[in-house]
């Protein structure tokens, strides 16, 4: 947990062993070339699915994502001198898109903002989005899902974490249950926060 200029930015549950797999199983299935992390925290994900790229997709652009530079400068201090490994400060989204808790969280916010965005426009620009991992904060994710969606390859994968315990993926699988669109999603009890794997229907 973390105070956010004064305001305060709360966490949600630990990746465990069983979230860690079902994104290995992911990479070894879809053999990503882009995977996108949104939420670095203290670097748990960021370190179980980078050193998994190293070993078996060593090619794959591995890019994390935090409001936070301190945990950025964490990570860095582990994979920073590898040139597939990327962190990108900032919010994800544009604060007026976050809905509550995030967007009261965000009231003192002055960091760079609309992130995802400006990543795919520029760094990522020609290339689709393998596999992403929403690991944010509730408030933020159907507006992550909606950029993401917009470059995920054909067999693609948007992971959502936090749903079992009633955080971000709640929103999300709201959301989604609700859109007649082209993504169909399972719920997959991971431990104590869940996860939401959402694709391409039929793919
Ligand atoms: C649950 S923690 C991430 C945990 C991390 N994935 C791990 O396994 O250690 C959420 C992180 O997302 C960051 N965050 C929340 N909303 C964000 C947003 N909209 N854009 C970028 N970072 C965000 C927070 O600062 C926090 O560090």
């Amino acid at each position: 947990m973390r105070a956010l200029k004064g305001d305060y930015f709360s966490n949600a549950g630990a990746v465990t062993e069983m979230d860690l797999q079902l994104l290995r199983d992911a990479i070894d299935q879809v053999k990503p070339t882009v995977f996108i992390e949104i939420g670095t925290g203290t670097g748990a994900s960021s370190r179980g699915i980078f050193q998994y790229i190293l070993r078996q997709m060593p090619t794959c652009d591995f890019y994390t994502m935090d409001i936070f530079n301190n945990y950025l400068d964490d990570i860095n201090k582990i994979f920073g001198t590898h040139p597939n490994f990327h962190t990108v400060l900032g919010l994800s989204v544009l604060r007026d898109e976050t809905t509550d808790p995030a967007y009261t969280e965000l009231s003192n916010y002055q960091g760079p903002t609309n992130s995802l965005r400006k990543l795919l426009d520029v760094e990522l620009k020609g290339r689709m989005v393998d596999i992403a991992f929403i690991d944010s904060r509730k408030g933020t994710a159907v507006p992550e899902f909606h950029v993401l969606a917009e470059r995920l390859s054909p067999n693609g994968i948007i992971f959502c974490h936090d749903i079992l315990n009633g955080g971000k993926g709640v929103e999300l699988a709201t959301y989604l249950s609700e859109d007649e669109g082209p993504f169909s999603f399972e719920i997959i009890n991971t431990g104590p926060a869940g996860m939401i794997r959402i694709q391409r229907r039929g793919s």
